[in-house]
């Protein structure tokens, strides 16, 4: 996901329940949950207010002039 100039890359299933955060709200850098509204830091994954309470999953990004390098485990 970009904010700003930056991108970020973190799982897209909430650790809470199976929701889809492709569904989320965004502002800045925090991602909503649109099932039971947690929020998560973009840039860290951690997870920021309850229900949830484990972090997403992130993943080291790299941007190689047009092309975006995700860095899966
Ligand atoms: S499923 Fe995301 S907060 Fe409950």
């Amino acid at each position: 996901m970009k904010v700003g100039e930056n991108i970020y890359a973190v799982d897209g299933i909430c650790t809470h329940e199976y929701s889809d955060l492709s569904m989320s709200f965004m502002n800045g850098g925090i991602v909503t949950c649109p099932l039971h509204l947690s929020q998560f830091d973009l840039k860290t994954g951690e997870a920021l207010s309850l229900p949830a309470t484990e972090s997403l999953k992130s993943y080291s990004v790299t941007i190689q002039g047009t092309s975006v390098f995700v860095e899966m485990d």
